[in-house]
């Protein structure tokens, strides 16, 4: 395995492998399951207009600022701070990047072992002959069984575990080059199969007209924590992936292409599930089951359908492994760097902590559905919060101190790898980080919030 010379750390070994890696953190679950559906229950094409602006102004300078923090330091992510500000709380950020990847692994994973059930299912041909109410009904049972999604859920944690404890980088660079590419055909098909059922129509015209009188403050908010949560800011994962990188590796380029990909991933998906939803009469603001619901529907419909629905199931799935390796390397990059524990006992420790809470998530349908607060679920709180709340806060943080403590020089230094790149978009960066990125996110998080109000 590649090092950084000098440093003793593990490190990608090419420039595909980076890009895949980080797409491979990126696009999941967020893409496939959450995006459509928050998108349908906030507005549709509204929506949709608001993420995108904020994967532009916002989510490009988050995670460039990761980036720079992650590789000019080669530490973890709450090491990182400690490193480049000692003696200064702003390792408080770190930790609550840690935390956040914890709570998100744990209701991320429980989604995860959905994806198994519908694979299994897709094998055994359980879909066969339902209509879409019943493939709702299927859905809504599963949810509420007592040990199977539990079960699932367990399976893919220790998935996730047997791949971080013999180090990532091989394993993810070596797999990601291959699965990412197979995802994005497998989708253009199901798009095209989606586009072509009568009444799809009115499912394009959904997710691409932008109906404002729709968006809510909250609604706003909601747009940009799923734009964090879709590329993976605001709690350091790309901290601790960047501290990976390569000191002659461009992080500009890498942070367009990424970007790039993960949005177009998000949008396709949209493309996919929509037109069916509309065919099939299900309601968009179908919350959690709603690709779970539509897809097996599209499936049904279209010739090969028996072929493309486990083919399908292993790519979300895979997808979603990729994503929740990198959520658990934060924790555990952590615990190896800053509590001294060897990567094995890290990942072990980690692991077993972060299924026991998500025991909870992945059981808020059947046996925990007693346990809420303020009619949430577990896994509704886990998800809300996390994604609305967390990462928002931690992305204001990290420009802020990219933008205003780590010091001009430095962040030249690391964008334009020591001067060897000429790095003109500096100044926009600059800019960006200082001043648009830190007040929109403050005003989108307490315009959301109702504690101001515009
Ligand atoms: N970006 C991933 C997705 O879209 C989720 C994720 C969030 C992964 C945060 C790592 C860190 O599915």
């Amino acid at each position: 395995m590649a090092s950084v010379p000098g440093s003793g750390r593990d490190s990608f070994t090419s420039k595909f492998g980076i890009i895949a890696a980080t797409a491979g953190s990126a696009i999941g679950l967020g893409n496939i399951w959450r995006f459509p559906y928050v998108a349908g229950e906030n507005g549709g094409g509204a929506f949709l207009f608001l993420y995108l602006a904020f994967v532009m102004a916002i989510g490009i300078v988050v995670m460039l600022s990761e980036f720079v923090i992650g590789r000019s330091a080669q530490r973890n992510t709450v090491g990182a701070f400690l490193k480049l500000a000692p003696g200064k709380p702003w390792f408080l950020i770190g930790i609550m990047g840690v935390s956040a990847a914890f709570m998100i692994l744990a209701f991320y994973a429980a989604v995860a072992g959905w994806t198994l059930e519908y694979l299994y299912q897709s094998v055994v041909n359980g879909f066969a002959g339902k209509s879409p109410d019943e493939l709702g009904e299927m859905f809504t049972a599963f949810r509420e069984g007592s040990w199977r999604p539990i079960l699932w859920f367990l399976i893919f944690m220790v998935l996730t575990a047997s791949i971080v404890i013999s180090g990532i980088q091989k394993g993810i660079e070596k797999y990601t080059k291959i699965l990412m590419p197979l995802l994005l055909v497998i989708l253009v098909i199901l798009s095209i199969r989606s586009l072509t059922l009568p009444g799809a129509g009115e499912g394009l015209r959904f997710l691409f007209k932008p109906d404002f009188s729709k968006i809510t403050s909250r609604a706003v908010l909601v747009a940009l924590g799923q734009a964090l949560f879709s590329l993976s800011i605001g709690m350091g994962t790309l901290i601790t992936y960047g501290s990976y990188i390569r000191k002659n590796d461009n992080l500009a380029t890498t942070v367009i292409s990424v970007s790039l990909a993960d949005t177009f991933i998000a949008i396709l998906a949209g493309v996919a599930i929509f037109p069916a939803v509309f065919a099939f009469g299900i309601d968009p603001a179908a919350e959690e089951g709603l690709v779970f619901i539509t897809l097996p529907g599209i499936f049904q419909k279209m010739a090969g359908g028996c072929i493309f629905a486990p083919l399908f199931f292993i790519l979300l799935a895979v997808a979603a492994l990729t994503s929740t390796i990198s959520m658990l390397e934060v924790v555990v990059a952590y615990f190896v760097e800053e509590l001294k524990m060897t990567r094995r006992k890290a990942t072990i420790i980690s692991a077993v902590l972060i299924s026991i809470l998500g025991l909870f998530a992945a059981g808020s349908w059947g046996w925990f559905e007693n346990m809420t607060l303020l009619g949430n679920n577990v896994f509704g709180l886990l998800n809300f919060t996390t994604i609305n709340i967390l990462l928002p806060v931690g992305g204001f943080f990290i420009v802020l101190f990219v933008g205003w403590f780590m010091g001009k020089k430095a962040v030249k230094a690391e964008i334009s790898n020591e001067g060897s790149l000429k790095a003109r978009f500096r100044i926009v960066f600059v800019f960006l980080v200082r001043f648009i990125a830190p007040i929109a996110i403050a005003i989108v998080f307490l315009n959301g919030l109702g504690i101001i109000r515009f």
